[in-house]
């Protein structure tokens, strides 16, 4: 018995001194057949076990079985860890990391955002948001568009119900506003608008406006000149050439165009003029109070002259060989 004992003890000291060195999982595959595999040092001694006179078997089965059970727990316990190890080391930290493709701003965001801004220092307050389907009533009537007036065939549109549309510009936004709120007020409101339009290299069925209002007592012509000599050359640099045509919208009086003087021609950017009294009476405004004035302009043109682009379809074609370029 004590012979069984040393010879235990002896191995439970080899055992814990290889299983502490091994590294490899063929090496501890190694160290499991030595010592439990079918003849390893362990199995051996069991069958030793069996010549032990019975009294004995007892005690001997005991210390056999922790030995067996402390070599099985150490290896399973080392092959988890080892294998952990092996996952960790497929991770090659030497090499270079991915890198993620952000996206950038569309050119007409850019060219919104900039309008927002310049709109924003000349003291407007700017509205994001507002509805691109709309009544027949703001796109038209309360903009003094009446039905079967001739003016409507400048602004031809997908109609939803005989009421409501794809709006033709954000000129209704002023109504809504208007209906909203008392003057003063002093707004700018960029969106997105639709016309019965072919697509081609200057139209587009959907495009981009972005337009100012100002109520106010005793604003007059000249403040609206100002404030748009201000915007176009904040737009193009101080040098920009611009002038004023006399023009006609039904809901101004008197109307203008204001043209930008690019490449050799004069290239028209925005419609303006000054309230028109049907309007404010639309909106319960009264006109021998209230004067303001308005203008709207149209982004995707700025946009072709800021960045000297001859095709308006390139911006909704969405091909990044051309949307990289900004
Ligand atoms: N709504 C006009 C259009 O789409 C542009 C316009 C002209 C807007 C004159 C205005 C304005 O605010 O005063 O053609």
């Amino acid at each position: 018995m004590d012979d069984l004992r040393a010879k235990v003890e002896e191995i439970r000291r080899e055992f814990k001194s290889l299983i502490e060195e091994v590294g490899d999982l063929d090496a501890l595959e190694r160290i499991r057949i030595r010592f439990i595999g079918k003849k390893g040092e362990v199995t051996e001694l069991f069958k030793v076990l069996r010549t032990l006179p019975p009294e004995m078997k007892r005690e001997a089965g005991k210390l056999l079985n922790q030995l067996k059970n402390e070599v099985e727990t150490s290896i399973a316990r080392k092959k988890d860890e080892l294998e952990r190890l092996a996952r960790r080391a497929a991770y090659d930290l030497s090499l270079p990391g991915r890198r993620h493709r952000l996206g950038h701003k569309h050119p007409l965001t850019l060219i919104v955002e900039e309008l927002n801004e310049i709109a924003k220092g000349l003291g407007f307050e700017i509205l994001t948001e507002s509805p691109e389907i709309e009544w027949d009533y703001y796109n038209f009537e309360a903009l003094n568009i009446p039905a079967h007036h001739p003016a409507r065939d400048m602004w031809s549109t997908l109609f939803i119900t005989d009421k409501m549309l794809l709006r033709t510009h954000t000129s209704p936004v002023q109504i809504r506003v208007m209906e909203k709120r008392t003057p003063p007020l002093k707004v700018f409101f960029p969106g997105r608008v639709y016309r019965l339009d072919p697509f081609d290299q200057t139209h587009a069925p959907a495009f981009y406006q972005a337009e100012g209002l100002y109520i106010n007592r005793n604003v007059s012509f000249a403040e609206l000149k100002g404030t748009l000599e201000l915007f176009v050359k904040e737009l193009f640099g101080p040098s920009a050439k611009l002038k004023f045509v006399p023009s006609y919208f039904p809901f101004t009086e008197p109307s203008a165009e204001v043209a930008v003087y690019y490449n050799g021609e004069w290239l028209e950017i925005l419609g303006c003029g000054m309230v028109h009294p049907k309007v404010f009476e639309a909106v319960g405004y009264d006109p021998e109070f209230w004067t303001g004035y308005a203008f709207g302009l149209g982004p995707d043109r700025i946009a072709m002259i800021k960045y000297g682009i001859d095709d308006i379809r390139l911006f909704y074609e969405n091909d990044l060989r051309f949307l990289k370029e900004f």
